[in-house]
């Protein structure tokens, strides 16, 4: 492995606990204005220290976050249909020359198995990752994307390793509760789980401490964050159980403390 490609994914796993929390709001690039992202700037910037990369399209890192930050750039670099079309019809939609012009520390790309474009956002990837390595840069492959594909071990297993074998350095999937760890088994490649939904604060945590037990290397996750109650808080909730190897208890303990101290502080403001 090159030293560029060295480097960049030791900028994307924190050095301690080789594992990484990063912060998804590419929603947009097929669902438009959503929740928790009509301004994005808003609800970026005050997550941004808190991410050990942020998971986004070259349109709103351009428009909506600061240059000066030094958070890492995760940069989506597949889209086509909007939410109201066939969601598989994806190709690429940002050059390898932008996400280097953007000093992104890898780019990511989804992949629809078992859906109507399965091959042809296959081959996408292969094409990514042959001109990716040409230049250094991690490509990460998201799978289990298909709107009506169950998401169990089986399925989860088929898309994550065909990933791998096509080349991606990393694969975010979602989590099952059922033989995750067999889905973490059949990828040689490190797994980052999708939040998926909006869920109740505490399920989160424990959906990330389960997918963390199972193997998982960390999360990239949006909605369960930037649509908490508290964002701020849920990510740093998110990092104790991801880094720190925090309980569920534990992490949703200190949710509910640093959410009040929110509300304490904005008193006294
Ligand atoms: C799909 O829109 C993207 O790949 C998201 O980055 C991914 O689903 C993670 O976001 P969430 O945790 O909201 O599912």
């Amino acid at each position: 492995m090159d030293w560029g490609m060295k480097n960049r994914l030791a900028r994307i796993f924190n050095q301690k606990s080789q594992r990484t929390v990063m912060l998804a709001v590419d929603h947009g690039y097929f669902q438009g204005p959503t929740t928790g992202l009509k301004r994005p700037r808003e609800t970026v910037t005050p997550l941004l220290p808190y991410c050990d990369s942020l998971f986004v399209t070259r349109g709103v890192l351009r428009n909506c976050v600061n240059p000066s930050t030094n958070t890492p750039i995760f940069l989506r670099v597949s889209g086509g249909p909007s939410v109201l079309g066939e969601l598989s019809n994806e190709d690429l939609t940002t050059s390898m020359k932008e996400a280097l012009k953007l000093n992104a520390v890898g780019v990511g790309l989804s992949i629809f198995v078992g859906e109507k474009n399965e091959d042809r956002t296959i081959s996408n990837l292969g094409k990514l990752v042959n001109e990716a390595e040409e230049y250094g840069m991690p490509v990460l492959a998201i799978t289990a994307v298909g709107k009506d594909m169950a998401r169990d071990a089986r399925y989860l297993g088929l898309a994550c390793r065909i990933a791998a074998e096509i080349g991606a350095h990393m694969v975010k999937t979602y989590y099952c509760s059922e033989d995750f760890e067999k889905v973490v088994e059949g990828c040689p490649v490190p797994i980052v789980i999708a939040g998926g939904k909006k869920m109740p604060e505490k399920e989160a945590l424990e959906m990330s401490y389960n997918a963390i037990s199972k193997g998982a290397v960390g999360v990239d996750m949006g909605r369960n964050i930037f649509q908490s109650e508290n964002p701020v808080a849920m990510i740093k909730s998110v990092r104790a159980v991801v880094h720190e190897n925090y309980s569920v208890d534990e992490a949703f303990e200190l949710f509910n403390k640093l959410k009040s101290e929110r509300v304490v502080s904005s008193v006294v403001e």
